[in-house]
C-alpha cells in the first residue's frame, strides 16, 4: 500500500469467478486491505463479469484476439491499457484461460499473481486435480505463484495442502481444492497489500520484518 491509497487489484478471470468472490469479499470484511478496481474476462458471458456487477465492481469483456491460448498483439495492449487506467497495484489470475507474455509481464513485473489447483511444481497445466488423481497421490492441493514467463512457473508464494481421499472422482476433488483456494488466495493477498513480501530470487519470504519468516 502507498501512502493513504488504497491497493488496487485487478482481476482477470474466464469463469465462474468463485476465487474473484473470495477475494472480494475479504477485501469488503477488511481481511484483506484492498479494493477490486476492475475485472477483465476474454469470455463475454463469463459469471465473473455478473458476480462482479453484483458487488459494483466495473467489470468488462475484452476480446483476446485470434488465438486460442493467449491474447494477440492488439488484445494484449487494451489489457494493459484498461489495468493502468485503473491504476491497479498487483493483478489477480482467477481461472484466466490464456497464458501471458512478454509486453504483459513488462508492464506489470513482480505484480501479477496466480492461484494453480495443484502442489506446484506437480501438476502444472490444465485440470490439475484430474492430474493427480490420475497419478495417484494421496495429498494435493492450490498454490499461489507470481506469474512469469512459464506455465505455472513462477515464485511460490503460499501452498495449501488438500488430502485425495479414496472415494474421491475429479469433481468432488476439485470441490475440496476450491475450498482450500478460498482461503489461500486472500491470504496471500493481504501479505502483498500489506508489504509483508519479499522476493529473494524463487524464494519469496512473507512476514513482517523481525516477525520470522512464514509462508502466506
Ligand atoms: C481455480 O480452480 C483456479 O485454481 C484455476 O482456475 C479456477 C478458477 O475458478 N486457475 P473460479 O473461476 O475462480 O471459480
Amino acid at each position: 500500500m502507498t501512502g493513504d491509497q488504497p491497493f488496487r487489484i485487478g482481476v482477470l478471470g474466464s469463469g465462474k469467478g468463485s476465487n474473484f468472490v473470495s477475494i472480494v469479499e475479504a477485501c469488503e470484511a477488511d481481511r484483506v486491505p484492498a479494493e477490486v478496481a476492475l475485472v477483465l474476462s476474454d469470455v463475454a458471458e463469463a459469471s465473473i463479469l455478473e458476480r462482479a456487477r453484483e458487488h459494483n465492481i466495473p467489470a468488462r469483456y475484452l476480446a483476446a484476439g485470434s488465438f486460442r491460448t493467449k491474447l494477440d498483439d492488439e488484445a494484449e495492449r487494451s489489457y494493459i491499457d484498461a489495468l493502468r487506467a485503473a491504476s491497479v497495484d498487483l493483478i489477480a489470475l482467477a481461472g484466466f484461460m490464456r497464458v501471458l507474455k512478454g509486453e504483459f509481464l513488462r508492464a506489470f513485473e513482480g505484480r501479477i499473481v496466480n492461484i494453480h489447483p495443484s502442489l506446484l511444481p506437480s501438476f502444472p497445466g490444465l485440470q490439475a486435480w484430474k492430474q493427480a488423481l490420475e497419478y495417484g497421490v494421496k495429498v494435493t492441493g492450490c498454490t499461489v505463484h507470481l506469474v512469469d514467463a512459464g506455465v505455472d512457473s513462477g515464485p511460490i508464494l503460499g501452498q495449501s495442502a488438500v488430502p485425495v481421499l479414496n472415494a474421491d472422482t475429479a469433481e468432488t476433488l476439485h470441490q475440496r481444492i476450491q475450498a482450500a483456494e478460498h482461503e489461500l488466495y486472500p491470504r496471500c493477498i493481504a501479505a502483498l497489500a500489506r508489504g509483508e513480501v519479499t522476493v529473494q530470487g524463487r524464494r519469496v519470504v512473507v512476514g513482517k520484518a523481525g516477525q520470522g519468516q512464514h509462508q502466506a
